[in-house]
């Protein structure tokens, strides 16, 4: 199926304050951003025409940003704003919506001081991040190489681009291999997340989890861990082994794109799509549909 490059879709993309033509929102090859990744994005989704804990996501795309030492010249609620106007604009209502700020061309060293920090929103259909049939079967991870760095050694806490570089690597590598994935650890040798998403793991009954301390604590994580607890399951945050996946009986991961997915295979090591996964994935579907939320926690 021949599919239509991405930067040849149709409408409108709101760029640095205005809306633009989808084809006209273009930027120069000596950019700070392409050539040093001194860039920030934010992976949201629209559902029902409510794009789900907005907020939480520009406020993280302001923090991101800060990290990386600069600002974006727009507040959090005009971020908002924007976002929820592109949506109409768009003509949509479930949709993927991304927000992206970067280092403009004014410095081309190193150092950048000065450089404009721009701001794009795109807004656009992408009903399932993996392939619908392969989510109910479980999908399969590979282990990937690449490990998630030590916060001393990259800005881990920034959903920063640069750091999506050994994601794409190691999830070239899985796919080569057959894989939908790949399962990263961290600098430790702990288990710590998949390229794009995050992983919990279900034994007797309970929710295991890594820790958040050198990759994206995600707003999709702390949901379902809301949604657990509200549903009485057990939710652990603590260090995770690699050899202990042989003892887990569930796995799946979860993230805005991803929503949440169960995981038959990690490498070596084997899940059930059982009913815990899918009662997370039930109940984050209900969730995230305006009307169809559960009481708040
Ligand atoms: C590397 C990585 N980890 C975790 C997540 C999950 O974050 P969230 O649930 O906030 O989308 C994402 C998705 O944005 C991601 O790219």
């Amino acid at each position: 199926m021949a599919s239509v490059p991405f930067d040849q879709l149709d409408g409108f993309i709101w760029f640095n304050g205005e809306f633009v033509r989808w084809a006209d929102a273009k930027v120069h090859v000596l950019t700070h951003g392409l050539h040093y990744a001194s860039a920030v994005f934010e992976g949201e989704r629209a559902y029902g025409g409510e794009i789900f804990k907005l907020t939480e996501h520009t406020e993280r795309l302001h923090e991101s940003a800060r990290i990386l030492g600069f600002r974006i010249p727009w507040t959090v609620e005009e971020i908002d704003e924007a976002c929820r106007q592109l949506l109409v604009k768009q003509e949509l209502q479930d949709a993927y919506v991304r927000p992206i700020a970067w280092r403009g061309s004014e410095m081309m060293g190193v150092s950048a001081q000065n450089n404009r920090i721009n701001l794009a929103i795109a807004i656009w259909e992408w009903p399932s991040y993996f392939d619908p049939e392969q989510r109910l079967k479980g999908i399969r991870l590979d282990m990937a190489e690449y490990r998630r760095p030590d916060p001393k050694t990259a800005p881990s806490k920034s959903k920063a681009a640069g750091l999506y570089m050994i994601c794409t690597l190691s999830k070239h590598a899985a796919e080569a291999k057959g894989y939908t994935d790949a399962l990263m650890l961290d600098w430790r040798g702990r288990v710590a997340e998949a390229t794009g998403a995050n992983v919990f793991f279900v034994k007797d009954g309970v929710l295991h989890t890594p820790v958040p301390d050198c990759f994206l604590d995600g707003i999709t994580r702390r949901t379902v861990i809301g949604l657990a607890r509200r549903r009485g399951i057990e939710v652990v945050e603590r260090a995770i082994m690699p050899e202990e996946m042989e003892s887990f009986e569930q796995c799946f991961l979860c993230g805005t794109a991803a929503e949440v997915t169960p995981v038959s295979e990690i490498g070596p090591y084997t899940f059930q799509v059982g009913e815990i996964a899918r009662l997370l994935m039930n109940d984050y579907a209900n969730e995230v549909r305006p009307g169809q939320r559960m009481a708040a926690e």
